[in-house]
């Protein structure tokens, strides 16, 4: 309990802005806990987080980066933000959702991403970032950090003084918001409904750093399992790990450390389809009703069930919780992709 006490305390010292529906609900997946159960003799209780759910624009894992984030731009008096990634980037479409919400202004820098398709850079994320009134400004060619540093000096330039975004949300600031959400994993689960291991994708690292320094930090046993949807294993625990040193040296009550990163599930690389990832999809749409998108939440799925239907890893656990981080606008650019091969 101090513990607890000590990092709820930690966390008021911050601003914070409030943006999203918290808590999220959690809840069990029988129908595809059954399923598992049937087909591979998997016997886990099966849960689900819905950050999917968080409410701001079709939801998201950035919103409670954001609450810290445009908490910390306003308290600084900046009018603009600025921030940047591919077409498809959910993290743009939040921080134009919150940027929307909070009266400020919004600028985006985007390049085409991955997959050069017509869809990509004209459907899904693109759509809503326009729609809720972001300026956005193409750069193609450049990297996510390289657009927002190139939009940022653009509006520097132009006298409008921006707070930059990081990409992804993802600095020791943002990743508070994932430190507070361990605390919310107590608020919404009885004692005996506590997973013994939480499954998260990892992209820029925040959501993963927050969650596992927040739990090292009220010392409690669960598990941070992080699937790389981005980078491979190593580079992702160093990034990872990085971004929890930060928030340590931000004041965040240190504590032991349990975290597991895999990128058994990665395959070929960041935003490429996999045929696990297209069966993920189509399970927990079809046992749930479920949506998960087939850059992020999809490969931890495929990640964790691979885990789930083998003895090994997350098949040895009673109890296992899917931290869902949203990104369903990201489906419909890939609607020629999702066919299974
Ligand atoms: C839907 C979704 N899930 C997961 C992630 C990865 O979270 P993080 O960047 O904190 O590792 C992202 C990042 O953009 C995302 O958009």
């Amino acid at each position: 309990m101090p513990e607890l006490e000590r990092l709820g305390a930690f966390l008021e010292t911050l601003p914070r802005t409030p943006l999203g529906f918290f808590p999220t609900p959690a809840h069990r997946m029988p129908r595809l806990a059954s399923r598992l159960n049937a087909e591979d003799g998997c016997a886990v209780d099966l849960w689900i987080k819905r950050d999917d759910q968080s409410g701001l624009a079709v939801g998201g894992n950035k919103v409670r980066k954001l609450e810290y984030l445009m908490a910390d731009a306003i308290s600084k008096g900046h009018q603009t933000v600025v921030t940047g990634g591919g077409f498809q980037s959910n993290s743009v479409r939040q921080s134009a959702a919150a940027a929307a919400k909070l009266g400020l202004k919004c600028v985006l820098g985007l390049h085409e991403g991955y997959l050069r398709t017509e869809e990509f850079s004209s459907s899904g994320n693109v759509i809503l970032d326009e729609l809720l009134g972001a300026e956005i400004r193409v750069y193609p060619g450049l990297s996510s950090v390289e657009c927002i540093e190139l939009a940022a000096a653009e509006l520097t330039n132009e006298g409008r003084d921006p707070y930059v975004i990081p990409m992804g949300g993802s600095n020791a600031l943002g990743s508070m918001g994932y430190a507070l959400a361990a605390l919310e994993i107590g608020q919404t689960l009885s004692e005996d409904e506590l997973p013994q291991a939480i499954v998260v994708p990892a992209g820029s690292n925040g959501t993963a750093a927050g969650l596992a320094a927040g739990l090292a930090a009220i010392g409690s046993p669960i598990q941070v399992v992080a699937m790389c949807v981005d980078d491979m294993a190593a580079v992702t625990e160093a990034g990872i790990r990085r971004l929890i040193s930060e928030q340590w040296e931000l004041g965040l009550p240190r504590g032991e450390l349990r975290l597991r990163v895999a990128d058994h599930a990665l395959g070929q690389g960041y935003g490429i389809p996999t045929d696990d990832m297209r069966a993920a999809l189509r399970l927990a749409a079809r046992t749930e009703g479920i949506l998960l998108d087939p850059v992020y939440s999809g490969k931890a799925f495929a990640g964790m069930l691979t885990e789930l239907r083998s003895a090994e890893g997350l098949g040895t656990l009673q109890r296992v919780l899917f931290w869902h981080t949203g990104g369903i606008p990201g489906i419909f650019p890939y609607r020629n992709e999702l066919t299974e091969h």
